[in-house]
């Protein structure tokens, strides 16, 4: 990367997007240890102070909204198409879940620690097998799957805006799962009894919370949930990873977790289940399953590709490890 670049990204948007884009751009692939312990060990104070404070909040606004200003479409795009085969690679093999696991020891695989999440989010989900349910950005079709393997014999549907994904999860699974933008199109087959998300709520924008909160609520059956997996910050609004997050997720911005609560209780909702969870093992089981498949990765998406995922697993393993934001996993009741 030619060290102007550098520079006016350090000037910019500050040290860590300057690092993360720098090494993304290295000219090799990224050595598994030497990365992974670049982000992960602890820094100097001084070095800490200067990530976290520079940009100054003025011009991290700035720079936020102005990428406010994409369609989500071309966000989700840029992150999710790459190749359904990379995907593959490092994902769980049995369901393809792009989410948070729940591990319950040091040694156990993605795969169970996925099928762990699925049961644990099917308790929250409370059914009797009958439920007509909507998976707003289903994914690879991950949940809609597990919920058919368990004997769901409710409609099962799915919103996803990535092209892969919708061949993936229509084609390859069959399911019913259509190009949908959750936030700006109705839900055309409403009323639900369950609506459910797992990590999708992060690419809704702070001003389409409670927007999309409203439109949940208007779409359940008297009695019904919404059932969701997110991540959402703790400390402060504008935090200069939400300035890196854009060379990952370019236009998306995420809130405080208090925000979601209180745009939930605000349209009529109550919160009967409010949890918070570990992302650090999933990341770290992506990262070791993304360096043992790195030959086959790079022949599929090239070395930039395989270097901005890469970095992106440890980034992210960080900004949980700082406290900087908690996933949770919360129920929002309709009253009956
Ligand atoms: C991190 S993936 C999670 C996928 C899946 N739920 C899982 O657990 O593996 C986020 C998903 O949200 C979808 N998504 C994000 N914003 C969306 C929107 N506005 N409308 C429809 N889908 C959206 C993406 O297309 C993607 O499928």
């Amino acid at each position: 990367m030619k060290s102007s670049l550098f520079v006016s990204d350090i000037v910019e948007r500050g040290l860590l997007y300057a690092i993360a884009n720098d090494r993304i751009h290295t000219a090799q692939p990224l050595d598994a240890a030497e990365n992974w312990h670049f982000w992960t060990e602890p820094k100097s104070p001084v070095l800490e102070w200067l990530a976290r404070s520079y940009p100054p909040q003025s011009v991290r606004i700035a720079y936020l909204d102005a990428m406010l200003g994409h369609e989500h479409a071309e966000g989700i795009e840029a992150h999710y198409d790459v190749s359904n085969d990379f995907y593959a690679l490092f994902l769980d093999t049995k369901y393809r879940f792009y989410t948070c696991a729940e591990f319950e020891n040091d040694t156990e695989t993605i795969e169970a620690a996925q099928t762990h999440k699925a049961e644990y989010l099917l308790s929250l989900l409370n059914l009797t097998g009958d439920e007509k349910i909507l998976d707003l950005g289903c994914g690879w079709g991950a949940m809609l799957k597990f919920l058919q393997d368990r004997g769901h014999r409710g409609k099962l549907s799915g919103f996803t805006l990535s092209k892969e994904q919708l061949t993936y999860a229509t084609q390859e699974l069959g399911l019913n799962v259509s190009l949908t933008d959750f936030i700006t199109e109705d839900f055309d087959s409403a009323p639900y009894d369950r609506i459910l998300s797992i990590g999708s709520i992060e690419h809704v924008r702070p001003k389409e919370i409670e927007q999309l909160y409203q439109k949940i609520y208007d779409a359940l059956v008297p009695g019904g949930l919404a059932v969701h997996q997110f991540f959402s910050l703790i400390r402060e609004p504008y935090p200069t990873s939400m300035v890196t997050l854009q060379i990952f997720f370019p236009g998306s911005l995420l809130t405080m977790h208090s925000n979601h609560i209180e745009a939930a209780e605000r349209v009529g909702f109550k919160i009967t289940h409010d949890s918070i969870h570990n992302y650090r093992p999933t990341l770290r089981a992506w990262y070791d399953r993304l360096v043992a498949n790195k030959e086959r990765a790079l022949e599929l998406v090239g070395l930039e590709i395989y270097n901005r995922y890469m970095t992106f697993f440890p980034v992210s393993w960080l900004f949980f490890q700082q406290q900087e934001a908690d996933i949770h996993r919360i129920v929002m009741a309709k009253p009956a």
